[in-house]
């Protein structure tokens, strides 16, 4: 797969701004741009603390504005805010305050809007109920949710008491919800009776009830009536949201918290079993957010903004609940699947709602391209006037696609470089300064400093391949994995002395620009989203039948990544197409339906080396179809490979 982006790529071919778009852009040249990014790296401090006062509304202000401890951060130390005042309620009492905070759209074709002031009539009314439910500043409160404005009402309601959320994508399985719920001891869950999918309901009620057998923390689950269907719900635990909110005052005085003030927890896969609890604080979160969102996406109050993430990634929580917030925009969010009832949804609805910036993933666009572009072309984009893409990186092809179907040849696309772990945007050309090159992500945003770094820790010469890491620390980092510091310390600061390893492979061209060429750690991103071949592994040997399991990424045209199982049966097992079937079924339901295994393949046996490892990379070749060039003199047993070229 990595290798897909770059070998079509040319490295020379550049895309201008258009001098329109320049003119109106906030960051509108490339000396701005390098005017500010030299004092974002040389006197980072000065530059942190304007940043902060201009975008941010604080309480109190910080006495410090970093306080660093490799690999320990604390931004505007003594600092006080309110992250939900500052995505809420400082839109009050401006002109922003009758306009539509909120668009909602469900699949079957309801709308709702909410402008800024029902908005904090809605959040101050939660932020009541879950403090009737006894949640207090630090708790930790789960959110599994459709994408409704009740999903983003709960999350904001949540930081306004200082709460901490920790959102749980809606196509996770019980199990899943069971293991987050547990890792961070949630007290009480946020759900709704259901949520619309391609036409079918998600029994996201179902899910819940059976997690909870095995969660002792959860005190009350609330359910959003979504659908109208008939769930079961259990005395005592069990509240309706509508219900609680009826009762609920909607005054709420939001209290100041300190910077660090935890406020959300996200799940990750890493590459071993257990996902990782990244931890995000306020003040340094909100910053980057609020700054990457109005510089990258040059976004204004006039826009009309959308961003196609379920608020169950990250892309959701900094860049359709927070940042975007922050900065006052109208947000559009959308329920459902982008080919209901046909292809030609997401279209619509651009042009219904007169989008101007639209955000999405590489494996959208390569759908939307074999859908046909006769289903755009029928709708009016002229409202478009940004385009951004995030997960993975895009191949040139579908980035000219996007430029010219999508954005009629006339916005510019932001190619976005980030993870749950940065919080926010980290590499990406700002659109009114920099030209683009497709396939390339560009430039490092405002504060950050990425290297690329060679086995031995040393900087690689421009142009050659190495590891991305950064070197300096950043206000949206993450401050931890919940729960577990040795593994943070382990996973992002062991690989080299005292800079962050992000699992990504990568190349700077003499342009400065950098090229991704993916991760190189055992995670795969399939479709924009990180499956760990570990947690698959796992599910798959907790099936009875499986003895041994080993799984691994082909590159797929539309996915990015498929996901490939080696399994070894146990004796007396028989090899069915049944089986097959039921092993991907049995992944869907430990993980999520979107870590279901492509291809299921019955092997006598897993090549290892002498020393018992499962040779990976020999088995990534054998599911792309390589002819095996690989050194196998390690192996230990050579007919393996061959049995595993025929089955
Ligand atoms: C991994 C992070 C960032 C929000 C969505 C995914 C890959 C992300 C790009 C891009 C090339 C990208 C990387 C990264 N990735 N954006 N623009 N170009 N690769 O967040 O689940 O934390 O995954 O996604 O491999 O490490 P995530």
């Amino acid at each position: 797969m990595p290798d897909k982006t770059t070998s079509t790529a040319n490295q020379s071919e550049k895309v201008s701004p258009s001098p329109e778009f320049r003119k109106q852009a906030t960051i509108g040249s490339m000396a701005e741009y390098k005017r500010l990014y030299k004092e974002s790296v040389e006197s980072p401090e000065k530059f942190w603390n304007a940043q902060a006062k201009e975008l941010l509304q604080w309480r109190k202000p910080w006495k410090k504005t970093l306080e660093w401890k490799e690999p320990q951060a604390k931004w505007f130390v003594g600092g006080k805010l309110n992250v939900c005042e500052n995505c809420v309620d400082r839109h009050l009492g401006t002109a922003r305050e009758n306009k539509a905070a909120l668009i909602f759209e469900g699949e079957p074709g309801d709308q709702q809007t909410l402008t800024y002031k029902q908005l904090h009539v809605e959040v101050c009314k939660f932020a009541n109920v879950l403090e009737s439910l006894g949640v207090k500043k630090g708790d930790r409160i789960a959110i599994y949710m459709p994408m409704t404005c009740e999903a983003v009402v709960a999350m904001l309601a949540s930081a306004r008491i200082g709460a901490v959320h920790t959102v749980i994508f809606g196509g996770f399985s019980s199990e899943s919800i069971k293991d987050r719920v547990n890792d961070c001891q949630a007290k009480v869950v946020v759900t709704a009776d259901g949520g619309w999918r391609r036409g079918s309901v998600v029994d996201l009620k179902k899910n819940v009830n059976a997690a909870m057998a095995g969660c002792s923390t959860v005190t009350n689950v609330v359910v959003v009536k979504r659908i109208g269907n008939r769930v079961s719900m259990k005395q005592g635990r069990d509240l309706w949201y509508h219900t609680l909110m009826n009762e609920a005052s909607h005054k709420h005085a939001a209290k100041a918290f300190d910077a660090e003030t935890p406020l959300f927890i996200l799940y990750t896969s890493g590459s071993t079993g257990k996902p990782k609890g990244v931890l995000h604080t306020s003040g340094g979160y909100l910053l980057g957010t609020t700054m990457t969102s109005k510089y990258v996406f040059d976004l204004k109050e006039s826009d009309t903004y959308w961003c196609t993430a379920d608020i169950g990634w990250i892309t959701g929580h900094s860049y359709v609940t927070y940042g975007i917030l922050s900065n006052g925009a109208t947000n559009v969010i959308y329920e459902g699947a982008p080919n209901y009832p046909e292809v030609d949804r997401f279209w619509d609805i651009v042009e219904r709602h007169r989008v101007t910036i639209f955000y999405t993933a590489p494996t959208a666009i390569r759908a939307f391209m074999k859908w046909g572009s006769e289903h755009i072309e029928k709708h009016d984009l002229s409202s478009l006037r940004l385009l951004g893409s995030v997960g993975e990186p895009i191949n040139p092809e579908a980035w000219k696609w996007y430029h010219k179907t999508i954005g009629g040849g006339r916005c510019p696309i932001v190619d976005t470089w980030w993870q749950t772990e940065t919080g926010g945007i980290m590499i990406t050309t700002l659109p009114g300064a920099a030209y683009s090159k497709p396939g390339s992500a560009g430039l490092p945003f405002f504060g950050v400093v990425p290297k690329v770094f060679n086995d031995e820790g040393h900087e690689v010469r421009r142009g050659d391949g190495g590891k991305l890491v950064l070197t300096q620390p950043w206000p949206s980092m993450l401050r931890g994995l919940y729960g577990d510091k040795k593994r943070y310390k382990e996973t992002y600061w062991s690989e080299y002395k005292g800079v962050y390893f992000c699992g990504d492979g990568c190349k700077q061209d003499k342009d400065g620009y950098f090229w991704i060429v993916g991760r190189i750690d055992d995670v795969l991103n399939v479709s924009g989203h990180r499956i760990g071949t570990a947690e698959v592994e796992s599910a798959l040997v907790g099936h009875g039948g499986v003895a041994e399991a080993a799984v691994v990424g082909r590159p797929h045209d539309l996915k990015g990544s498929a996901v490939v199982c080696f399994v070894t049966l146990k004796e007396g097992v028989a090899m069915t197409d049944e089986l097959r079937r039921e092993l991907r079924e049995h992944v869907g339901k430990e993980i999520g339906a979107i870590a279901k295994p492509d291809e299921v393949r019955f092997a006598p046996a897993l090549p290892k080396t002498r020393s018992g490892k499962i040779m990976r990379r020999l088995l990534k070749d054998i599911a792309a179809g390589k002819e095996i060039k690989q050194d196998t003199t390690t192996l230990e047993d050579l007919n393996v490979v061959k049995a595993l070229q025929k089955g």
